[in-house]
């Protein structure tokens, strides 16, 4: 598991295996647009602000993922993401 943390109001939620952090925020009220589900269409894509992500994904360029990630599908492999949501 990981934790993901909204920077604006300083919420964090866990995200466990199997379920993604699309998922898990949506669950919490914070609707995160997701189409493809498979991080191939890029509707998901947020800017990170610190952590490592862990891309599952196939729309991203190499500089994106720098300081992006889909929701829908990618993962961490820092203890903790924070995202500019
Ligand atoms: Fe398509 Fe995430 S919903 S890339």
């Amino acid at each position: 598991p990981f934790t993901v943390t909204l920077a604006h109001d300083g919420r964090s939620f866990e995200v466990v295996p199997g379920r993604s952090i699309a998922e898990v925020l949506s669950a919490n009220g914070i609707v995160i647009p997701v189409s493809c589900e498979q991080g191939i269409c890029g509707t998901c894509v947020t800017r990170v602000l610190s952590g490592e992500p862990d891309h599952r994904d196939l729309v991203l360029t190499d500089r994106q993922r720098a300081d992006h990630i889909t929701l829908c599908c990618s993962r961490a492999r820092s203890a903790e993401l924070v995202l500019d949501l």
